[in-house]
């Protein structure tokens, strides 16, 4: 569906007649898009240009209430550059990754209007755009804030455009698990046969609704701006390390069918299981890279360890984490256990200041801990080394958001507030 256009411009008379307000008019979309997180990780190109992977991968959706991405797309025949905002931050509009994702929206545009007798939208698709864009959580801390960016830029700008329709294959060229935030729930990116990448491609595995009692705990241990990028420690894990090779042939596609059975039974032991082995294989994966990356630090380790006493403790798996290219450790865990399970990262890391703002997100009941659990699994304790909890779900896939107030851009075409 094509946006609505928006005529209100400051000092602009508000003239009648089609014809101006055609000249006047500014299409203005705004969306937003959930971060994912991998239960079976993507690590490794085939190509680089069109962001194919080496392998298959599954990921959740996370509710876009506590983390996500806006983003405002304008398009209007006043503006004289294409311009970019980043939380805030005039940005590089040249970015080959993000003009990518413009050159393959606008082309499916041409070809969808190709195909009418007429073009009825009058966005000219030649009009330069305005793009602003904001996280409501700290960029580039491990917490997939690529994956969410580029799936909110491709949907804005499909809606921008009218186009409708398979949009996955778009956000791939961003950045290979913004493909996997265009769904909601569980995800499946397939990795594909074809040279052109047509079928590698996201597609829904189960709708959020499908596991009601899964929660997700984000323990953010550091907003640093990690070491190396994934795109950068991808590519020297492909040229160098063997370990991957044979993960990608090998190990990934029979765990894929594996984990895909765990979430059909919402079984949380075979879930939790791999998903802890999937996390572990891909930082294996790292340091049989050479020279070796190393995401995990002593914390993301000790995180590990409570983790599997907490499940020892309890003779089965109640909690299981999983890291990116980050120290922030993402635990599952089923609602029953998230008021315990916090109460033990309290206890194991007790928060320095900020107490009443250490767990953040969805509510989080109190819970006493038995002696015996405290004594068997939290540890010496270390203050202030988790800085905050989030606690979340999985959610939809990207929201057209209908309200103009929420648009980042004024009707001028800049940022609000913008000098
Ligand atoms: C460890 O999607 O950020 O988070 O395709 O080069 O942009 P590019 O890489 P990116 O890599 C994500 C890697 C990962 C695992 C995953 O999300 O599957």
């Amino acid at each position: 569906m094509p946006p609505a256009l928006g005529r209100e411009r400051p000092g602009s008379g508000g003239g009648s007649g089609s014809a101006m307000a055609e000249e006047r008019a500014l299409a203005m979309v705004t969306c937003t898009a959930p971060v994912n997180i991998a239960v079976i990780k993507y690590w490794g190109k085939r190509d680089n240009d069109l962001i194919l992977p080496i392998n298959s991968s599954l990921s959740v959706t996370l509710h876009q209430d506590q983390l996500k991405t806006t983003t405002t797309a304008a398009a209007s025949r006043d503006f004289t550059e294409d311009r970019l905002w980043l939380n805030g931050e005039e940005a590089d509009v040249g970015h080959p990754r993000l003009q990518a994702c413009l050159r393959e929206v606008r082309r499916l545009a041409r070809k969808r209007r190709g195909g009418s007798a007429e073009d009825s939208s009058p966005l000219n698709l030649s009009y330069k755009i305005h793009i602003a864009t904001e996280n409501n959580f700290p960029t580039a801390a491990g917490l997939a804030s690529s994956a969410a960016g580029y799936a909110c830029l491709v949907s804005a700008l499909a809606r921008l455009y009218g186009v409708e329709g398979e949009l996955s294959e778009v956000a791939r060229r961003g950045s290979g698990s913004a493909c996997r935030s265009m769904l909601g729930g569980f995800v499946q990116w397939q990795r594909g046969e074809r040279p052109d990448g047509r079928d590698s491609l996201a597609h829904q595995v189960a709708p959020e609704t499908h596991w009601p009692e899964l929660r997700v705990l984000v323990l953010v241990v550091s907003g640093e701006k990690k070491q190396v990028g994934s795109t950068a420690g991808m590519q020297t894990s492909v040229d160098t390390s063997p370990l991957l090779k044979h993960r990608a042939e090998a190990v990934v596609p029979e765990r894929l069918a594996l984990m895909m059975r765990h979430i059909r039974e919402r079984d949380f032991e075979g879930f939790g299981q791999l998903t802890m082995r999937d996390s572990n294989q891909f930082h294996a994966t790292c340091l049989d890279t050479f020279p070796p990356i190393f995401y995990l630090n002593d914390l993301s380790r000790h995180i590990i360890a409570l983790a599997h006493r907490f499940n020892a403790h309890h003779g089965r798996t109640k909690v299981a984490y999983t890291f990116d290219a980050g120290p922030n450790a993402v635990i599952f865990t089923l609602a029953d256990t998230v008021a315990e399970f916090v109460e033990v990262v309290r206890r194991s890391f007790p928060p320095a200041a900020n107490g009443d703002q250490f767990v953040r997100g969805l509510p989080v009941g109190s819970a006493s801990l038995p002696e015996e659990l405290v004594a068997a699994v939290v540890p010496e304790p270390v203050p202030g080394a988790v800085r905050y909890i989030l606690h979340t779900q999985p959610g939809p896939g990207p929201q057209l958001l209908d309200d103009p107030s929420q648009h980042l851009l004024g009707a001028d075409g800049l940022p609000r507030g913008w000098p």
